[in-house]
C-alpha cells in the first residue's frame, strides 16, 4: 500500500472509532475509554486531516460538536449554534493562543475572563417575560434535547427571573454532579448492583437525560451559568465579564472563582494556581477556560468550524494513567460488604503514585471484564478514591485471569466462604449485588462505623483517625463508637498510648466533649444505618423529634414519609432490632448525647414555628425568592410535605406527589395569592 493509502485507511479507521466512543459517551453515558485516549484520537485525525486536507469530510466527527440529540426528548434548535472549545495541552499551546489572537485583534493587551471548565454537561436556559420556557442540551450544536422539565428540578436553576431581564434571553451553563454526590450515586449503585457511572460527567448527563424527571430530581444536580447566548429587548453589558456579573443579579448561579485577568502572565498564575488546589474543588473541572472579555473583540475574532477563536481550554494535567493491576484484594467495608479493590503496579498519576484503586463489586468487575494481570486504565480526581476505569483489551496477553469474589475468600469449616476479617459466614443476599459478613460484631464494621461517627458530617470529632480508633478498640478502651462518651474515665491509659500526650488526650476529650451537642440530624447520619446518609438523616431529623421517636416508628408510620420507601424503612427497622444499637443509643442517651428536633432559631419572628412547602410554579417570584421571604419571617422552607408542614403553597403545573402527601396527610393547601397576603400580613 502506498503512503497515502496508509494514511486514509487510518483516519477511516480513526472516524470509527471516535464515532464509536462518540456514541458510548454522549448516547449511553457508558464511555470505554479514558477521556485522554478519546483526545488522543482526535488529536491524531485532526493532525492527519491538517495534513491531507483532501481526506477530510464534512461527516468527519472532527466537524462536529457532540453527538446527535435522542429523539424521545424532542429537538430544540439552537437560534445561535453552542459551540465548543479548542484546546491547550501545555503552556506554549497557550502562549501561540495569545499570540495569534494579540496578532488578529492588533492589540498586544486585553482582558480576559478565567473560569473554571467544569466537566458536566453544557445546557441553554431560555427566558420569555421573565419564565423558564426551554432548557436544552447542546446535541450537536445546531440542535438539542429538550430537557426542560429535568431542568427545571435543578434547585440553582431559577424557574423565573425579574420583569426587568431582557424580555427574551438565554443563559448558558454547566450541569454538574459534585463530587460528594458522584461518589454517593456510585456507592449505591454499585450495592444495588447498578452499573457504576465512569465519571461526575456521565453521572450528570446520566441523571439529566432522564425521561423520568422524578429520577432526576433525587440527584444532587448543580449548575454554573458561564454565558450569556444572546439578549433581546433590552440593553446589556458589552464585557463578558459584566454580562456574567449582570447575570448573577438576575438570580444564575455564577462560578465565584471565575477572574478577570489583564495579561497572558495573570492566565498563567490563575491556571497554576487551580492545578494545585484542584482537589479541594467540590467538582471535577478538567482545565481552565480563557476568553476575551470584549464582546466586540470576540466578534471581530469569530470562529473556526465549531471553536471560537476568542476563547480556549488550557487543560489540567491528565487524572487518568495506565498500569498493570496486579490483584483484587477484598477489604471488608461497615456495613459488611465484601468490597474488592486492585492492587496495582505503583503509578504516577497527576503527581500522585497510586496503589491501589477501588472496583465496585463483582458485577460491575464482570460487565467491564476486569480480569487480574490485566493493564488497565485507573484515574483519581478530587477526593474520589482512584477507580479503575476498564481494562486495556489489546494489551492482553492470554496470562490474566477471570475474577470471581466467592473463590478468593476463605472457607470456614463447613466449607462455606468467609469472612476474611472475623470469619463469620458470608452470604450475598437475592437480588443484591455485594456479599455480606453476617457478623454485626466483626471488628472491620465496628471500625468502619466509629470512622464514621467522629466523621466531619457526623460527630466531627477531631483528633481520631483510623489508626486511633483501630488502636482504642483493639486496647478494648472501646467497644462502640458510644464509648467515646465515657473515654474520659481511662485519662490514665490513653496516656500510656503511642504519641497521647497530655495535650493530645486533653484535646481529644475536649473534642469528644463538644461533639455532644451536635443536632439531631448528625447524630442519625453517625448511627451509620444502611441507606441513611446525609439528605436521608435530614429527611429523619425532620419527621422525628428524637431519637426514640425514630426507633418506634413502625414500619407504616416511615413508609409514610416522603422519600422513604420499602428499602429504607425496612433498614431502619432491622437497625433497631438489633441488640448491639440499642446498648448504642442507651449509651448515647445516658451521656447526654440526646438532641431533640431543631425548633426554628427565629422565635419571636411572624412566622417562627412554621413551615412551608411550595409546588409548582408561582407567578410573583421564583421559589429560591420566596423560600428566601419565608425564612426572612422566620419561617423554615422545605422541599417535602411532612406532618410538620403548615402550609402546602400551589402554583401552577403543582406536583403531584405533593398535592396527594398533602391530601393525606391533611395539610393546609394555599393559593399564591393567598400566599402573598399571608407574607404581607406578618410583615405588618
Ligand atoms: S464556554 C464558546 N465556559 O466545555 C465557548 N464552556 O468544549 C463555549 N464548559 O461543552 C463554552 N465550563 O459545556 C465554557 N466556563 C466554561 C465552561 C465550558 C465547561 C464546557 C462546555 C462545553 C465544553 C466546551
Amino acid at each position: 500500500m502506498d503512503e497515502l493509502n496508509q494514511v486514509k485507511e487510518r483516519i477511516n479507521r480513526l472516524k470509527e472509532q471516535i464515532n464509536h466512543h462518540n456514541y458510548r459517551y454522549h448516547v449511553l453515558d457508558s464511555p470505554e475509554i479514558s477521556d485522554t485516549e478519546y483526545d488522543q484520537l482526535v488529536r491524531e485525525l485532526k493532525q492527519l486531516e491538517e495534513k491531507y486536507p483532501q481526506f477530510l469530510t464534512p461527516d468527519s466527527p472532527t466537524q462536529r460538536v457532540g453527538a446527535a440529540p435522542v429523539e424521545a426528548f424532542g429537538v430544540v434548535e439552537h437560534p445561535y449554534p453552542l459551540l465548543s472549545l479548542g484546546n491547550a495541552f501545555s503552556g506554549e499551546e497557550l502562549a501561540n493562543w495569545y499570540t495569534r489572537t494579540a496578532r488578529m485583534l492588533g492589540e498586544e493587551h486585553f482582558d480576559l475572563v478565567g473560569e473554571h471548565k467544569i466537566d458536566g454537561l453544557a445546557v441553554a436556559l431560555t427566558y420569555v417575560d421573565g419564565r423558564l420556557v426551554t432548557g436544552a442540551t447542546r446535541g450537536d450544536g445546531f440542535r438539542g434535547e429538550n430537557i426542560t422539565q429535568n431542568l427545571r428540578t435543578i434547585r440553582s436553576v431559577p424557574l423565573s427571573v425579574s420583569r426587568d431581564a431582557p424580555s427574551r434571553f438565554e443563559a448558558r451553563g454547566e450541569v454538574f454532579l459534585p463530587v460528594a454526590g458522584f461518589q454517593r450515586l456510585n456507592q449505591e449503585r454499585a450495592q444495588e448492583g447498578q452499573p457504576t457511572f465512569a465519571n461526575p460527567r456521565n453521572a450528570a448527563a446520566g441523571s439529566v437525560r432522564q425521561l423520568d424527571p422524578r429520577i432526576t430530581a433525587r440527584r444532587p444536580l448543580d449548575i454554573y451559568i458561564y454565558m450569556l447566548g444572546y439578549a433581546e429587548g433590552r440593553a446589556i453589558p458589552d464585557t463578558h465579564w459584566e454580562r456574567l456579573e449582570y447575570l448573577k443579579s438576575l438570580g444564575f448561579k455564577v462560578n465565584p472563582k471565575n477572574a478577570l485577568l489583564k495579561s497572558i502572565e495573570e492566565v498563567a498564575d490563575y491556571y497554576q494556581r487551580w492545578v494545585n488546589n484542584r482537589e479541594s474543588l467540590p467538582y471535577e473541572a478538567d482545565g481552565i477556560v480563557v476568553k476575551v472579555n470584549s464582546v466586540s473583540r470576540q466578534d471581530v475574532l469569530g470562529s473556526v468550524g465549531h471553536e471560537p477563536r476568542w476563547a480556549i481550554a488550557y487543560k489540567f494535567p491528565a487524572v487518568e494513567g495506565t498500569t498493570q493491576l496486579k490483584e483484587i484484594a477484598i477489604s471488608v467495608g461497615r456495613t459488611g460488604t465484601m468490597n474488592p479493590y486492585a492492587i496495582l503496579e505503583p503509578v504516577r498519576v497527576g503527581g500522585v503514585t497510586l496503589k491501589q484503586a477501588a472496583l465496585h463489586n463483582e458485577d460491575d468487575i464482570r460487565r467491564k471484564d476486569i480480569r487480574e494481570g490485566d493493564w488497565v486504565t485507573v484515574r483519581r480526581a478530587g477526593e474520589v478514591i482512584p477507580e479503575v476505569v476498564g481494562p486495556i483489551v489489546s494489551k492482553r496477553t492470554g496470562q490474566e485471569k477471570v475474577y470471581s469474589l466467592v473463590d478468593k475468600l476463605p472457607k470456614n469449616k463447613e466449607g462455606h466462604p468467609a469472612c476474611p476479617v472475623c470469619g463469620a459466614e458470608v452470604v450475598r443476599p437475592e437480588g443484591e449485588a455485594m456479599y455480606y459478613c453476617t457478623s454485626t460484631a466483626c471488628p472491620a464494621q465496628v471500625q468502619h462505623g466509629i470512622e464514621l461517627f467522629v466523621s466531619r458530617g457526623a460527630m466531627d470529632i477531631r483528633g481520631i483517625g483510623e489508626s486511633l480508633s483501630a488502636t482504642l478498640l483493639a486496647g478494648s478502651l472501646i467497644h462502640d463508637a458510644a464509648d467515646l462518651y465515657s473515654i474520659k474515665e481511662k485519662r490514665d491509659e490513653l496516656l500510656q498510648l503511642d504519641k497521647m500526650g497530655e495535650k493530645s488526650v486533653d484535646n481529644l476529650l475536649a473534642a469528644i466533649e463538644t461533639s455532644k451537642d451536635r443536632p439531631l440530624v448528625r447524630v442519625i447520619l453517625a448511627l451509620g444505618i444502611r441507606h441513611v446518609g446525609g439528605e436521608m438523616a435530614q429527611v429523619l431529623a425532620d419527621e422525628f423529634t428524637d431519637l426514640d421517636d425514630l426507633k418506634n416508628a413502625s414500619r407504616e408510620r416511615l413508609m409514610e414519609v416522603e422519600g422513604i420507601g420499602p428499602k429504607i424503612a425496612d433498614s431502619i427497622i432491622k437497625f433497631f432490632a438489633q441488640p448491639e444499637n440499642l446498648k448504642i443509643i442507651e449509651k448515647l442517651r445516658k451521656a447526654g448525647v440526646w438532641p431533640r428536633r431543631t425548633p426554628t432559631e427565629a422565635a419571636g419572628l411572624p412566622l417562627a414555628g412554621m413551615e412551608f412547602v411550595i409546588t409548582g410554579r408561582l407567578d410573583s417570584f421564583s421559589r429560591e425568592v420566596a423560600q428566601e421571604q419565608v425564612k426572612a419571617l422566620g419561617g423554615t422552607a422545605k422541599d417535602n410535605v411532612t406532618r410538620n408542614t403548615s402550609y402546602l403553597v400551589v402554583g401552577e403545573d403543582p406536583g403531584g406527589s405533593k398535592l396527594n402527601r398533602a391530601r393525606t396527610l391533611g395539610t393546609r393547601q394555599i393559593t399564591e395569592e393567598e400566599f402573598l397576603a399571608l407574607l404581607e400580613e406578618k410583615r405588618r
